[in-house]
């Protein structure tokens, strides 16, 4: 059955169009019912113009003196579209226990590191200031912890003697823009089948 999934992003939303051009070019049976940003000016919200994907921004500067609407609001408009999954593609808030529970194993994040190194929101840097040799990114359901969830797929990035953090950023995203997307043909095709923490990927039916 044709999976509806939405996208949730505070970001420039490469990875966001990396999944909407993946759709296109595969001809995925998947109806992207929309994008909400909590960022009035993110560079999401331009790629979903360009797409034709229906966005609304839940902005959270507006509820700072009452987070608890914020987290409100954003519930009640995941709840409304009930989407089969949905994909936080950078998306720089951590998401409220009700939202988690109510999407159990049907939300996605991307995140750039080999998890579960360097968790939260300083990846990038931190593995350089640790000295790793390889590093990378995870896609991963989201559970309670912030980037703890079940690991999905992963794609390693050497960091190389010269790397700066741009050089190491780019190649991560690199790397981010074919595991997100294949993350999200495998989950709307069925073939991921989470048991605890292990995530195993069926063989696609021929
Ligand atoms: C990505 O690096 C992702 O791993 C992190 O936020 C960044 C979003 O980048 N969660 P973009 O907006 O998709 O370019």
């Amino acid at each position: 059955m044709r999976k509806k999934i939405l996208f949730l992003s505070s970001t420039r939303g490469s990875n966001f169009k990396a999944v909407l051009d993946y759709i296109q070019a595969k001809q995925l049976e998947i109806e992207v019912l929309g994008l909400i940003t909590d960022i009035p000016d993110a560079g999401c919200l331009g790629i979903a113009g360009e797409y034709g994907v229906p966005s609304r921004v839940i902005p959270f500067r507006e509820y700072k003196e009452n987070k608890a609407l914020y987290h409100d609001k954003l519930f009640s408009a995941l709840d409304t579209l009930s989407p089969d999954l949905i994909v936080t593609a950078g998306y720089m808030r951590i998401l409220r226990s009700d939202i988690i529970s109510r999407f159990k194993n049907r939300i996605i994040n991307i995140h750039p590191s080999l998890l579960p190194s360097f968790q939260g929101l300083h990846a990038i840097p931190q593995a350089m200031q640790y000295g790793v040799r390889f590093t990378g990114c995870t896609t991963h359901f989201v559970e309670e912890g912030v980037d703890t969830g079940p690991i999905i797929l992963q794609s390693i990035v050497e960091i190389l003697p010269n790397s700066t953090e741009s050089d190491l950023t780019e190649s991560i995203h690199k790397e981010e823009h074919k595991i997100l997307p294949l993350s999200v043909e495998y989950f709307c095709a069925d073939r991921l089948e989470v048991s605890g923490r292990i995530v195993r990927i069926k063989e696609s039916k021929p």
